[in-house]
């Protein structure tokens, strides 16, 4: 009974989803699509599981999100996966995160290849343990001529660390009469950032009920659409995101201004 009640509810979401996808406008889709994986924790709660459990239920909808990114050709998907602040929890869960992204990239890098994905990082990067840091360095070499999607983990990542390291070094570029104060725009400020090169999100999403940003991309989100959803994390699967994409093609971006009618 159980079997079919599932396989009924499997073939339902499939139509839902193919609806989606010949609805999303392809000539619209996002280039950069930043996402906050909120929710792992709680989401493990409600089924009487360890907090590490809905981590790594939250693998899983990782992968399938980076999947459908690269399939419908989003250009960069920027995924929170540690915080600067996330040092602050328990020891045992912050050594989970980090196993649980070693064997992440280990298992996944042949597939991300396959699918010509990109993996980046952005964050304090030196300060994650040795293991994590090595896992990183084989799956950027691996990856990095892919042309596809460009797989953005931000780890070890604060927004306002990210600004505080931007500003040390236009500091000491005037410091060193590379440039004048005058010269500094948002231009430089752009290339001093970790997003180097990479344009800004034009879609945030925040599964889990939060309506905050909790320090991610401060700057790069000035004109970003939000996207919010009481969904958890490890519940947001392929619909979720074409949902997302489809109410984003639906809003009148002005970035501060009129638009001409
Ligand atoms: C926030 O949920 C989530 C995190 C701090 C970790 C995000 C990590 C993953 C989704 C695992 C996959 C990532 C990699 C790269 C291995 P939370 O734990 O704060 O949830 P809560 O708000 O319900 O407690």
């Amino acid at each position: 009974m159980l079997r079919k009640i599932t396989a009924l509810f499997n073939r339902k979401r499939m139509a839902d989803e193919n609806m989606l996808l010949q609805t999303i406008d392809r000539n619209n889709i996002p280039n950069h699509i930043a996402i906050i994986m909120d929710g792992n924790g709680r989401w493990a709660k409600r089924r009487g599981m360890p907090r590490s459990l809905g981590h790594r239920a939250g693998v899983e909808s990782l992968r399938n999100i980076v999947k459908l990114s690269s399939e419908i050709g989003v250009r960069y998907l920027t995924c929170y996966a540690f915080s600067t602040e996330n040092w602050k929890r328990p020891r045992d869960e912050v050594s989970y995160l980090m196993d649980l992204l070693v064997e992440y990239l280990e298992k996944e890098v042949e597939e991300l290849h396959k699918n010509n994905v990109r993996v980046n990082a952005i964050g304090c990067l030196e300060e994650l343990p040795q293991k994590a840091q090595d896992a990183l360095s084989k799956a950027f070499r691996k990856t990095e001529n892919n042309p596809g999607l460009t797989l953005n983990l931000a780890l070890n990542y604060g927004g306002r660390r990210e600004i505080t390291d931007a500003v040390k070094k236009i500091a000491s570029m005037v410091d060193q009469g590379q440039i004048k104060c005058e010269e500094i725009n948002d231009d430089l400020i752009n290339q001093s950032l970790y997003t180097f090169g990479m344009p800004d999100p034009e879609l945030l999403i925040r599964p889990s009920g939060d309506c905050r940003i909790s320090n991610f991309l401060l700057w790069q989100l000035a004109y970003t659409e939000f996207w919010l959803s009481d969904v958890m994390w490890p519940d947001f699967q392929r619909l979720h995101l074409l949902q997302a994409i489809i109410s984003y093609q639906q809003r009148e971006r002005r970035f501060g201004g009129l638009i001409k009618k």
